[in-house]
């Protein structure tokens, strides 16, 4: 019901962003604040994912991508990286109904090779049994970096001049675009980035060339569908150039 309402607040006054992504930053410290285990705080920050998912669905928005694991993350203790696999793991293991519900489809963005073979088996399930829901895409970028998918478009294309199958006059930007995990999407018009950090962590610099970028002092586990509806606000108000002029300068 809240959010039959809150979508029709939003199509009334304004069309939400095509593309949001979304830098999912500060587990750890609202699990501190409360004297938890940083754990314990990606399981409130998985929960959150959920509620903002289905949150972002009912608002109309076509494409969700959220930042769930960096290439980096590896680096943290093994603890706290066993914990993220198990709650991917469980995620994936109770969602795929919803997602059908839902009539979302699932890509996962990154290097499945990284994960333990028993992820990687569900998140090939996760995305062959939705492949055919025509509702949001909800990007799950894991064992993601951009520069690793950058470099892996980049060889992907060499290896196409090598072999003759293209001359390196057709390497243009459709063709990087269409050898990144976010082959034949459209660019992201919106990036939120809770948690307070002002940076961009690897994530997605190519498709953010023109989005709009949010930055909130909010702890993920607190970004709740208001947080949500006052970002889309801010977006809305932005005047977005492309590069060119406003048509009033
Ligand atoms: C950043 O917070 C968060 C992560 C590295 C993991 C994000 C993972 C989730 C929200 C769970 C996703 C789950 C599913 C099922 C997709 P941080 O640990 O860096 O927080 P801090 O900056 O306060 O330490």
């Amino acid at each position: 019901m809240v959010i039959e309402c809150m979508r029709s607040k939003f199509n009334l006054k304004s069309n939400p962003p095509g593309h949001v992504a979304i830098i999912m930053d500060g587990n750890g410290r609202w699990a501190k604040e409360r004297l938890m285990t940083r754990s314990l705080g990606h399981k409130f920050g998985a929960e959150n994912f959920k509620s903002i998912t289905r949150y972002c669905g009912s608002l109309g928005i076509k494409y969700l991508t959220v930042f769930a694991f960096s290439t980096e993350n590896w680096k943290r203790s093994s603890k706290e990286v066993d914990f993220i696999m198990g709650l991917f793991e469980e995620y994936l293991n109770k969602s795929l109904e919803k997602f059908l519900h839902e009539n979302f489809r699932v890509i996962f963005l990154g290097d499945k090779n990284g994960f333990p073979s028993k992820i990687r088996d569900l998140i090939n399930r996760a995305e062959n049994e939705t492949q055919k829901c025509t509702g949001m895409v909800l990007n799950i970028a894991a064992n993601y970096g951009s520069k690793a998918e950058i470099t892996s478009a980049v060889k992907v294309i060499a290896q196409k001049v090598k072999n003759d199958q293209i001359s390196i006059d057709e390497i243009d930007e459709t063709l990087i675009s269409n050898n990144l995990y976010t082959s034949n999407q459209p660019e992201v018009d919106l990036v939120i980035r809770t948690g307070g950090e002002k940076r961009v962590s690897n994530f997605l610099f190519w498709q953010s060339a023109y989005a709009e970028y949010i930055f909130t002092d909010v702890l993920w586990p607190d970004f709740d569908s208001k947080c949500m509806d006052r970002a889309l606000k801010e977006f809305s108000s932005r005047k977005r150039r492309f590069g060119g002029m406003t048509v009033d300068s």
